[in-house]
C-alpha cells in the first residue's frame, strides 16, 4: 500500500465554451478537474489550498471513510468549510472497495465545476473480475453554464424556483459538435481495433440523469458505484448524478468513426429543459470514413426502458469486495421523498427552507444545515442544539402517495424546517423504503448515502406494500450502490449496515433540491472499544 498525494489549487480560471468567456472555479487549472488514480489499500493525502473567492470543501464520493468521518467533506456536516485564503489537508485509507468513484466540491454549487474521477484499481497482485482491459479511460458528464454558479444558484433561490437550466451538456468538459462553437474540442477518444476498453463513466452533472449509448457498439456494464455486477450487455446505459457506471468496449467495428452521445433522461410525466444530445467521437485507427455514426438514444422520457436497465443489474457475487446481504434488520425505515409548495404569508416570508414557497422533504422534514457548527463536530463534542435525533421512521400521515392531489395538500400542511438526524446503534442494520411521492414536478430522485454502500433489494411503481413487495427482496445477489434512483411515484427498498461511526448524509443528488432541503442525516454511535469509535478531529479542521 502506498500513500498518494495530491494538492489540488482551486481558483479562478477563464476557459471558453460556446464562444463565451466564462471564469470558473477549478482544481489545478483544469476542467474537469484532475483525476486520482490509487489501488486499494492506499492512503490518500490531499492538500487542498483554497484560492477561490468562496467557501469550500471537498467530498470522496462513495469512499467509505471508515472510522476517518472527518474527512468526508460535506459542509456543516462533518466539517465547517475552508474560508477563502486558508487549507486544509485531507487524509483518509481506501480500504474494502475498488473500482470508480469521484470527488467533488460539497459547498454551495461548486462542484458544477470543481469535480474529477477517483479511480481505485486493486490491490497489486490482485485482478478485476473480468480480462484486463486494454486502455481504461474515465467519461464524465457535466453541465455548462455561460453563467457564474454562484450568482445561477442566487438567482434559483431568491426567486424560490427552479434555476435557469444549463446551457450544455459535457462530456469530458466539452459540450460536443451538436452545440455552437464546439465542434473543434468534441472529446475524441482514439482507440485500436480488435481491443476491449473499460470506460469509467461519472454523471458529475448538477440537474440531469443521462441515457448514453454509442453508435453501433454494445456494451457490457461490469460495476456501478464501484461494486462489481453481474456483467450484463446493454446498448445504452442510464446514469443519475452521482451515479458511476463501469463499460467494456470492444472495438469490434469497421475502422472510422463513431458518436458516443447522452441526453437528458426525464420521468414519463416530466419535460424536458433541452433534448440537445451532448457527443464524443471513438475514432478507429486507420480509420476511412469520417462522418461519425450517430446512435439513437432512448426517448427523453422513456421510464420503461430506464426502469428496465436499472432494476436488471445484479451484485457479482463472490467479487472482490462483495458483501452479502445482511439478514437480520435493526431499524425500518419509511421514508417519503417529496417537493412542495408551502404557505406563504402576505409579507412574502414562506415556511420552506431559506423562506421560500419551494420546499422539498424526507418524511415531511425539509433539512436545514447548521451554520455555527459542524454536526460531526457536535456528535463528538457531546454538544446540544445543533441537530434533534428525531428523525421519523414513518411519514407524519398515512396518505396515498401516488395521488398526486391528495399528497400535494399534504406536503402543503406538513413540511417544516429542521434539522433532523436518524440515531444508529454501531453494527446496527437498516433498512429503509424510500417512496417518491410524485407531488410536484414529477421528478426521480437520485438519492445518495455517505459512507456506505446500501443494497438495493426491490424497486417498483406505485405505493410500496409493506405485505407483499418484502416477498420480492432480492437477499441473494443485489446490486449495492451508493446512490439509487427513486422513480417519479415509485420506491426503492434499501438495506446497509451501519459500521461506522459519525454523522452520514443521505440526500438528494440533484443540486437544486438540496438547498431546498432534501436531505437527512444519519449518526451512528461509537462502537464499543477505541477502534470502533470514531477518533479525534484533524488538528487543522477549519472551525466555523
Ligand atoms: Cu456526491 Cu453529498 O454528495
Amino acid at each position: 500500500a502506498a500513500i498518494v498525494e495530491h494538492t489540488f489549487q482551486v481558483q479562478n480560471l477563464n476557459i471558453q465554451r460556446l464562444c463565451h468567456q466564462q471564469v470558473i472555479t477549478a482544481v489545478n487549472g483544469v476542467f474537469p478537474g484532475p483525476t486520482i488514480l490509487a489501488n486499494e489499500g492506499d492512503s490518500l493525502v490531499v492538500h487542498v489550498v483554497n484560492k477561490s473567492p468562496y467557501n469550500l470543501t471537498i467530498h470522496w464520493h462513495g469512499i467509505f471513510q471508515l472510522l476517518s468521518g472527518w474527512a468526508d467533506g460535506p459542509e456543516y456536516a462533518t466539517q465547517c468549510p475552508i474560508r477563502p485564503g486558508n487549507n486544509f489537508t485531507y487524509r483518509f485509507n481506501i480500504t474494502g472497495q475498488e473500482g470508480t468513484l469521484w470527488w467533488h466540491a460539497h459547498s454551495q454549487w461548486i462542484r458544477a465545476t470543481v469535480h474529477g474521477a477517483l479511480i481505485i484499481r486493486p490491490r497489486t497482485g490482485h485482478s478485476y473480475p473480468f480480462p484486463t482491459p486494454y486502455r481504461e479511460i474515465p467519461i464524465l458528464f457535466g453541465e455548462w453554464w455561460n453563467a457564474n454558479i454562484i450568482d445561477v444558484e442566487n438567482q434559483a433561490l431568491a426567486s424560490g424556483g427552479a434555476p435557469n437550466s444549463s446551457d450544455a451538456f459535457t462530456i469530458n468538459g466539452q459540450p460536443g459538435d451538436l452545440y455552437s462553437c464546439s465542434s473543434n474540442n468534441t472529446y475524441k477518444l482514439q482507440v485500436a481495433r480488435g481491443k476491449t476498453y473499460l470506460l469509467r463513466i461519472i454523471n458529475a452533472a448538477m440537474n440531469n440523469q443521462f441515457f448514453f449509448k454509442i453508435a453501433n457498439h454494445s456494451m457490457t456494464v461490469v460495476a456501478i458505484d464501484a461494486t462489481y455486477t453481474t456483467p450484463m450487455v446493454t446498448d445504452f446505459i442510464v446514469i443519475a448524478p452521482g451515479q458511476t457506471t463501469d463499460i467494456l468496449l470492444k472495438t469490434d467495428q469497421p475502422p472510422a468513426s463513431y458518436y458516443m452521445a447522452a441526453h437528458t433522461y426525464v420521468s414519463s410525466q416530466g419535460v424536458p429543459d433541452t433534448t440537445t444530445s451532448t457527443t464524443g467521437i471513438i475514432v478507429y485507427e486507420n480509420s476511412t470514413s469520417s462522418t461519425p455514426q450517430m446512435p439513437i438514444l432512448p426517448a427523453y422520457n422513456d421510464t420503461q426502458s430506464a426502469y428496465k436497465f436499472s432494476t436488471n443489474l445484479t451484485a457479482l457475487v463472490n467479487a472482490p469486495h462483495w458483501v452479502p446481504v445482511p439478514l437480520n434488520v435493526d431499524e425500518h425505515m419509511f421514508v417519503t421523498i417529496s417537493l412542495g409548495l408551502v404557505p406563504c404569508e402576505v409579507n412574502n416570508t414562506c415556511a420552506g427552507p431559506l423562506s421560500q414557497r419551494l420546499a422539498a422533504s424526507m418524511n415531511n422534514a425539509s433539512f436545514q444545515f447548521p451554520t455555527n457548527l459542524s454536526m460531526l463536530q457536535a456528535f463528538f463534542n457531546n454538544v446540544d442544539g445543533i441537530y434533534t435525533t428525531d428523525f421519523p421512521d414513518q411519514p407524519p400521515l398515512v396518505f396515498n402517495y401516488t395521488d398526486t392531489n391528495n399528497n400535494f395538500n399534504t406536503t402543503i400542511i406538513m413540511t417544516s424546517k429542521s434539522t433532523k438526524a436518524k440515531k444508529l446503534k454501531f453494527n446496527s442494520t437498516v433498512e429503509i423504503v424510500l417512496q417518491n411521492t410524485a407531488s410536484l414536478g414529477f421528478e426521480n430522485h437520485p438519492m445518495h448515502l455517505h459512507g456506505f454502500n446500501f443494497h438495493v433489494l426491490a424497486q417498483g411503481f406505485g405505493n410500496y406494500d409493506p405485505v407483499n413487495d418484502p416477498k420480492n427482496f432480492n437477499l441473494v445477489n443485489p446490486q449495492a450502490r451508493n446512490t439509487i434512483g427513486v422513480p417519479t411515484g415509485g420506491w426503492a427498498a434499501l438495506r446497509f449496515q451501519a459500521n461506522n461511526p459519525g454523522v452520514w448524509l443521505m440526500h438528494c443528488h440533484m443540486d437544486v433540491h438540496l438547498p431546498w432541503g432534501l436531505s437527512m442525516a444519519f449518526v451512528v454511535e461509537n462502537g464499543p472499544t477505541s477502534s470502533t469509535s470514531l477518533p479525534p478531529p484533524p488538528a487543522d479542521l477549519p472551525q466555523c
